[in-house]
């Protein structure tokens, strides 16, 4: 079979915010599927970019006092420790506001025209008199008008649930200015979806396969008659009036499209300027007829994904996705992740508490079976999974076998006698439909079965103890032989994960002294005579002390005004934009919180380094009491004890003593450091200017 050439992209992020698990996770089960075709030989682009443009983020962007492109080119600019962090091998990564986009998006809509599927029509908005402009639904609140509620959206009542369009709310009013909104009529451009021909194309697009068949069930209403005997598919209002961030309408003065349309042209913008920066003919490529193309996405985008966006391709004579692959939420602990208030699983901490990536990226696998059920992070299943599968199981096998190799056999391996054979003919038949799996994108059926033939191993390992043979006299044969079959056995497990844990099967190939591994070449042995590696530690357990600190909320959740964040608020608090210090700036407190803490200043009488501590310094201070104090503090990397004694600093002399491993430490100094302390490492003492003398408050 010649390779095949893919085109594929995950959905494009909004950039009113920084990544969340949820974005995590749908870039990783597109990461492995790539990676998985790319084992078979196939040629794949994979692309994405931030979805930059709309009302809430120019509105962001205002609030923000920075215009929309600069709000977005920071957002931008912390993208990548996410991707890199889990191994995310975009090709490109864009965005909708680039060039690109401005040009294909005007010229799929005149297309669209040409088709004679686009109409104008008048139609009566809401418009904010102070604001000067047509507020979306987002926009405007007042009185459900079903239950009464107050501050309600004007689309929805979160109180009674109730659907209404905002001219139903009553005493409505602007979020953005309270003033109350009028009625305006303006005029819309419609892509007119309702036409029998996009209907029927919609129809066998839809039933052609590209669709799973639990996404089909939910759109079907859309197209085929209710019972009304209409689909529910009405024209779309793809135009939105200035002040809009966005793509202004060709020969249509201070009309705009609305987001949704430019955003999905957004994945051909990405390809073509990636195609621009490697030489590559991004008209010719899109005109094979062989290039197919997926876009993996979350189930809350269905409608346009599976309907909008394949008739504007459609209809403006463009190539069409061969499928769209659809994956539920990730919950963390059974619980929504809200995107205002901040989500249980930060996957920046997670990297920079040290946790590696590629736990995650099996344990977001083993729950991934291809639809679009939800998937939820349970810590200590997180924990049992990891630490059983991957390494009491799979990493074992290769830990046992090879120091034997190494030490006994000149790191050579040898031959494999007949019960060796049967294992590994076993493993090797496993390839072929595990690989499919994976194609198929039933990560968790493949795993399960991965770690079926990893038992098998397991069993041959303990039934032939090797460790026990390396006592035994003349056994020397059977051990080589053992052991052998498990570094053979290792390397076919191995490719089997390698989409999954690709640093991991990196590291493995060293050891092994391989080639890059592939479905293919797994198939053949080392065989006899092969040199294998020396065998290092390739995955640490996971530590339940790392999951603690990982969902220990921020100080910042602790205060009292945890749900007052808004898409500007999240801003701030990116580590990447204008964040003092790498953190926001803790609640608010009154003078009298601040005057419960006792500042004072002491005198270093005596410092020494703590045994058995990298981080402690052990101070003894003169806080002027007419004793001395004992404190420990974590600056041992910053400061050499010789060099601290006889300065002066600031203590927190009435912290409450705490016990710890090395004895009472009776209070704490100030020091200053970066939020981010892996990024930006670096610890600094306070000290007072000259004159002080011990004892004096700090007010
Ligand atoms: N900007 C649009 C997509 C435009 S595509 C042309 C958008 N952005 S988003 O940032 O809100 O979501 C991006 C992707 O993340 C979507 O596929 C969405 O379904 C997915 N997820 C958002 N929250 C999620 C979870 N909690 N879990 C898994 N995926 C989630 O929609
Ligand atoms: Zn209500």
């Amino acid at each position: 079979m010649s390779p095949r050439q893919l085109f594929v992209t995950t959905a494009l992020p909004y950039a009113n915010g920084k990544f969340h698990i949820g974005h995590i996770m749908e870039y990783i089960q597109a990461d492995i599927w790539v990676r998985v075709m790319r084992m078979q030989g196939h040629e794949v682009h994979f692309v994405c970019a931030d979805d930059a443009h709309g009302a809430p983020i120019m509105i962001a962007a205002e609030k923000a006092g920075i215009t929309p492109q600069q709000f977005v080119a920071d957002i931008a600019a912390g993208r990548k420790p996410y991707l890199d962090g889990f191994h995310i091998g975009f090709d490109n990564w864009h965005s909708t506001d680039g060039p690109e986009n401005h040009e294909l998006a005007k010229a799929v809509y005149l297309d669209l025209k040409k088709a004679g599927l686009i109409e104008t029509r008048t139609i009566e908005q809401f418009y904010d008199p102070d604001k000067g402009m047509f507020l979306p639904d987002r926009f405007i609140k007042g009185e459900c008008p079903k239950c009464g509620a107050k501050d309600q959206y004007g689309d929805n009542c979160e109180s009674c649930g109730a659907v209404y369009s905002p001219t139903e709310l009553k005493n409505p009013y602007s979020a953005l200015s309270g003033a109350t909104p009028v009625l305006r009529t303006s005029e819309h451009f419609f892509f007119k979806l309702s036409d029998k021909r996009c209907l029927d194309f919609l129809a066998q697009w839809t039933n052609s396969g590209a669709v799973q068949p639990e996404v089909l069930n939910k759109i079907a209403e859309w197209i085929e008659p209710g019972e009304d005997g209409k689909p529910k598919m009405g024209d779309w209002d793809i135009s939105r009036d200035a002040p809009y961030f966005g793509i202004e309408i060709p020969d249509a003065p201070g009309k705009y499209f609305y987001v949704w349309l430019d955003a999905p042209i957004g994945y051909l913008a990405s390809l073509k300027n990636y195609f621009g920066k490697i030489g590559k003919d991004y008209e010719a490529f899109m005109a094979d007829p062989k290039v197919e193309q997926y876009h993996f996405i979350g189930k809350d985008i269905i409608t346009f994904h599976t309907l909008f966006w394949p008739a504007m391709l459609y209809f403006s004579g463009r190539k069409v996705p061969n499928a769209v692959f659809v994956h539920g939420f990730l919950t963390v602990s059974g619980e929504k992740m809200s995107k205002s208030r901040g989500t249980g699983l930060d996957p920046l901490k997670y990297l920079s508490l040290g946790m590696n990536p590629e736990w995650l990226r099996y344990y977001i696998a083993a729950k991934l079976n291809g639809r679009n059920e939800d998937v939820d992070f349970n810590p200590d299943d997180f924990q049992a999974r990891v630490n059983s599968d991957l390494i009491g199981k799979y990493v074992n096998i290769a830990s046992r076998a090879s120091g034997f190799i190494t030490k006994r056999f000149g790191g050579k391996l040898g031959d494999v006698s007949a019960d060796g054979d049967a294992l590994l003919s076993h493993l090797r038949d496993g390839i072929a439909p595990i690989a499919e799996l994976l194609a198929e994108r039933d990560y968790a059926k493949a795993l399960r079965d991965v770690m079926a033939l990893t038992d098998r191993v397991n069993e041959y390992v303990d039934a032939n103890k090797p460790w026990e043979l390396a006592k035994k006299d003349g056994m020397e044969g059977r051990l080589h032989d053992v052991c052998n079959t498990c570094i053979e056995a290792f390397r076919v497990l191995t490719v089997l994960l390698k989409p999954i844990l690709p640093s991991l099967a990196t590291q493995v190939e060293a050891f092994l002294n391989v080639a890059p591994m592939t479905f293919a070449n797994a198939q053949q042995l080392l065989g006899a005579g092969h040199a294998i590696g020396e065998y290092k530690h390739l995955m640490q357990r996971v530590d339940p002390k790392m999951l603690d600190a990982l969902f220990e909320p921020p100080a910042e959740q602790l205060g009292a005004d945890s749900n007052s964040s808004s898409a500007s608020k999240q801003l701030v608090s990116d580590p990447n934009c204008s964040v003092p210090g790498g953190e926001e700036i803790a609640p608010t407190i009154t003078i009298d919180d601040f005057a419960k803490i006792d500042l004072r200043i002491a005198k270093i009488v005596a410092c020494e380094r703590v045994e058995g501590s990298t981080k402690l310094l052990r101070l003894t201070l003169d806080v002027g009491e007419g004793k001395t104090r004992n404190v420990f503090s974590g600056i041992a990397s910053a400061y050499k004890s010789e060099d601290l004694v006889g300065q002066f600093t600031v203590m927190v002399a009435n912290l409450a003593p705490r016990k710890m491993k090395f004895g009472v430490s009776e209070g704490m100094v100030l020091a200053a450091s970066h939020g981010d302390e892996k990024a930006n490492p670096g610890i600094y003492l306070l000290h007072p200017a000259a004159g002080v003398t011990p004892g004096l408050r700090v007010r």
